[in-house]
């Protein structure tokens, strides 16, 4: 696991982006996996720009999303599906038949996510995934918990969740009480992931990623089985290092 602490998120971003934007140059159909949250906004900006000055292309690129809201549909402005469109896909030359975000309105959702878990795997796995951190630690919607499950699920959303992402909606009755996610090896079996992280509210998971040990009650700490991860962190990120 490498650590690397920015002065300020822009910094941080342009970091991410480059090795995003490098990933790209070195595999023009590379496998991304990609995150929603406010976190990696500027990291979206930046690969926009890449593309609009045909540094990079996305027109081979394909994308598979950790996660979305369940009974949101993908024309809800608070749909995961319409964050990655407005914050991104729209805004790069990409096929958009080539972008893929869990369907929260599926009918039979279990179908849906062993349908999106064999979609990662005919892609031929995710090359680069781009990770935030849940002020709780979660990872995509993976929640503090007990147990973790492995592969695409539904899953409730705990209540500091639903606290934490009130902000974006109207009330907090409107924040849907659970999420379609990819599970935690659809994650670990990325072969690089970036994880994201910006200001002193992640600068207790940031420290947690040093501990010496798992917590499934944390469970961002589960990176550290995997031998390719970046922390890209602001120095507020970084307070309790
Ligand atoms: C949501 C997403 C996570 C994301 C988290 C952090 O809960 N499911 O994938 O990492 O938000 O959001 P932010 O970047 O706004 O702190």
């Amino acid at each position: 696991m490498r650590f690397h602490v920015f002065e300020s998120p822009k910094e941080a971003s342009a970091f991410a982006s480059n090795i995003i934007a490098e990933q790209i140059k070195q595999k023009e159909d590379t496998v991304l996996g990609l995150a929603t949250g406010s976190t990696p906004i500027e990291t979206y900006q930046n690969l926009a720009e890449k593309n609009k000055n045909n540094e990079i292309s996305f027109k081979k690129v394909r994308t598979v999303n950790l996660d979305e809201y369940v009974g949101l549909s993908g024309d809800h402005d608070q749909s995961y599906r319409y964050f990655m469109n407005t914050n991104l896909f729209d805004h790069i030359d990409i096929n958009k038949e080539n972008t893929h975000v869990p369907l929260g309105d599926a009918e039979d959702l279990e179908k849906m996510c062993e349908e999106y878990e064999k979609l990662i795997q005919d892609l031929g796995g995710i090359d680069l995934q781009v990770l935030g951190i849940g002020n709780n630690g979660h990872i995509g919607f993976n929640e503090p918990d007990i147990k973790l499950y492995n592969e695409t699920h539904v899953t409730d959303l705990t209540e500091s969740t639903i606290e934490a992402n009130k902000r974006f909606f109207e009330s907090k009755d409107e924040v849907p009480r659970q999420a379609v996610t990819m599970g935690m090896a659809s994650i670990l079996r990325a072969k690089h992931i970036i994880v994201l992280a910006f200001g002193t509210s992640k600068a207790d998971m940031v420290k947690r990623l040093k501990d010496a040990y798992l917590d499934p009650q944390c469970p961002v700490t589960f990176l550290k089985i995997h031998e390719n991860v970046d922390i890209i962190f602001d120095k507020d990120a970084g307070s309790k290092l």
